[in-house]
């Protein structure tokens, strides 16, 4: 029998939705069982010396939190979701590692219960949600209790910019203020609002206004990120819908009509911002399990 898990990469904040809306995008990690019955977790993989082989690696982490006493294997982890760039490495670790135990564990968990797992143990659900569940998440974490809806998001391409460094999501929220305004309290969520409705109705060129009109964290994360400005303005000038930034950073994403792809490359390569641009598209069905 052989088992394998494959979670998406995910987007999460859109703009306004800090902590609570999220994407699920097409770059994934895939989880193998090469082994099972063996004396201790080895977890094969070539994703960096700082990426534990053993127990430690998250994902093998994750699964004994759920059962501890679960049998050893042997996994081949593979993975083309970038590290700590904004595109939910550690959450898809995370999804995985509960989807393992679920079956290892025999659990039967429900995505429903998954979810509620995950986001107790990420601490907000913009990337598990959306990890577990595909397509777009809008999500809370209510007095313990996980709420959320998943929601068609319009068909649009998303490029991403992935520079070539990395930005620790704690570093990115270390600058957000312990404070807000009242007033802009009151905006910034009058405008999540207002993104969530014009996403449901699929009027692009609203939600990219919306989407570029966050409050909450890119005003203060901008300066961690210096070419995020710079794609946003550049996007305006090719006619993209909108840039934002993709997580806590450094990712950004634009959304753009494919006609336009092009144009934008060309442009942000002459302004010298020349890592890595990847076409993604909305992953529509989550994280699965394939038992053969
Ligand atoms: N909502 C989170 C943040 C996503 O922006 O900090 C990254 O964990």
């Amino acid at each position: 029998m052989s088992v394998k898990i494959i979670v998406p990469a995910t987007s999460a904040n859109i703009g306004p939705g800090f902590d609570s809306l999220g994407l699920a995008v097409t770059s994934y990690l895939t989880v193998t069982v090469v082994e099972e019955n063996v004396d201790a977790w080895y977890v094969d993989h070539n994703l960096g010396e700082k990426i534990p082989h053993d127990e430690e690696n998250l994902i093998v982490k994750t699964a004994l939190e759920l059962v501890p006493d679960l049998q050893p294997l042997t996994v081949k982890v593979e993975s083309d979701i970038p590290l700590t760039r904004g595109l939910g490495s550690s959450s898809s670790a995370i999804v995985a590692g509960l989807m393992l135990a679920n079956h290892f564990g025999n659990l039967n968990l429900s995505k429903q219960e998954l979810v509620q797992r995950a986001t107790e143990i990420e601490g907000h659900p913009d990337n598990v949600a959306p990890a577990i569940l595909g397509d777009f998440v809008v999500a809370t974490y209510l007095d313990g209790e996980i709420m959320y809806e998943k929601i068609s998001f319009p068909d649009v391409s998303l490029l991403a910019y992935i520079p070539d460094y990395w930005l620790a999501t704690k570093k990115s929220r270390g600058v957000l203020p312990a404070n807000l305004d009242f007033k802009d309290a009151v905006r910034a969520n009058a405008i999540g609002n207002a993104l969530v409705a014009k996403i449901v109705s699929g009027n692009k060129k609203d939600m990219g206004k919306l989407m570029e009109a966050d409050l909450l964290h890119e005003p203060y994360r901008d300066k961690l990120v210096p070419h995020f400005l710079k794609l946003r303005y550049l996007g305006h000038e090719v006619g993209a819908f909108a840039t934002y930034l993709s997580g806590a950073g450094p990712t950004t994403m634009t959304l753009i009509e494919k006609d336009k792809i092009d144009e934008f490359i060309k442009v942000a390569q002459e302004s010298g911002l020349n890592d890595e641009y990847r076409l993604l598209e909305v992953d529509r069905n989550g994280a699965r399990i394939e038992v053969e």
